[in-house]
């Protein structure tokens, strides 16, 4: 399965991608995950891209693609991999129609996880991450065990920088001008499919198989 998640901040993206990898049994990558773990290794890349990401603003696209490029050039995307937070405008959705033709290996569905104005800023004011393996909590919705520990791995929890309000509404500005125009492009690739992630992770989870699976079937 080559699966591209689409929708805008705090839809659930990353919650459904670490469902999702688990039950197709490949790589979840996100490139919002690998730029905050340079930045947490204090490299170059993740430097650049805090100047960016802590403003709401996009990470240059040479710099995005080039990463992705690398990252799909490892073993283990051959049984297939599942994008988050990649492409993020129609030039990166371009560039990766170009390294998997060469492949020749397309992309067989991009999920858009529909949700409205309101869920996304209560998501995103309350999600805690794990500063360790970035797993994503909140305050509400999602608690951890323990308060401000990760329950997958005990790390400490925090608040992302762009989650703060100002940076949000910079977020939602920079997805419906940049990123919203990439579910027309995977439309016309006839590889669209859309579902409501509203309501309980495990039940957008199970929406999200179901919806996978008829598109499988239907094109078998
Ligand atoms: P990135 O890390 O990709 O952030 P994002 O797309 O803005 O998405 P989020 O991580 O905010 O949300 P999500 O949809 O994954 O939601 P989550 O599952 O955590 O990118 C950050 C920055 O990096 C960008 O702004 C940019 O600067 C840069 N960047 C990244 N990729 C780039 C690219 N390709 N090009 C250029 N720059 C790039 O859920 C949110 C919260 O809701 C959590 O607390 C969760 O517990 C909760 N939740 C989830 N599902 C549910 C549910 N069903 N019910 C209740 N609560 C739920």
């Amino acid at each position: 399965m080559r699966l591209v998640l689409v929708g805008p901040p705090g839809a659930g993206k990353g919650t459904q991608a670490v469902n999702l990898a688990s039950h197709f049994a490949i790589p979840h990558i996100s490139t919002g995950d690998i730029f905050r773990s340079n930045l947490k290794a204090g490299t170059p890349l993740g430097l650049e891209a805090k100047s960016h990401m802590d403003r709401g603003e996009l990470v240059p696209d040479e710099v995005t693609n080039k990463m992705v490029k690398d990252r799909l050039s490892k073993d283990d995307v051959k049984p297939g991999f599942l994008l988050d937070g990649f492409p993020r405008n129609v030039v990166q959705a371009d560039v990766l129609k170009a390294i998997l033709e060469e492949k020749k290996s397309p992309i067989e569905a991009a999920l858009e996880l529909v949700v409205d104005k309101n869920e996304i800023i209560n998501r995103l004011s309350g999600r805690r991450t794990c500063k360790n393996c970035q797993r994503a909590f909140h305050i509400q919705y999602e608690k951890p065990a323990k308060d401000g520990l990760c329950d997958g791995c005990g790390g400490d929890l925090y608040q992302r920088e762009d989650d703060k309000e100002e940076v949000i509404a910079r977020r939602l500005e920079v997805y419906s001008e940049q990123t919203a125009p990439i579910i027309d492009f995977y439309a016309r690739e006839g590889v669209l499919i859309s579902i409501p992630a509203m309501g309980a992770v495990d039940e957008v989870t199970k929406r999200a198989i179901d919806a996978l699976a008829a598109r499988s079937g239907s094109n078998a």
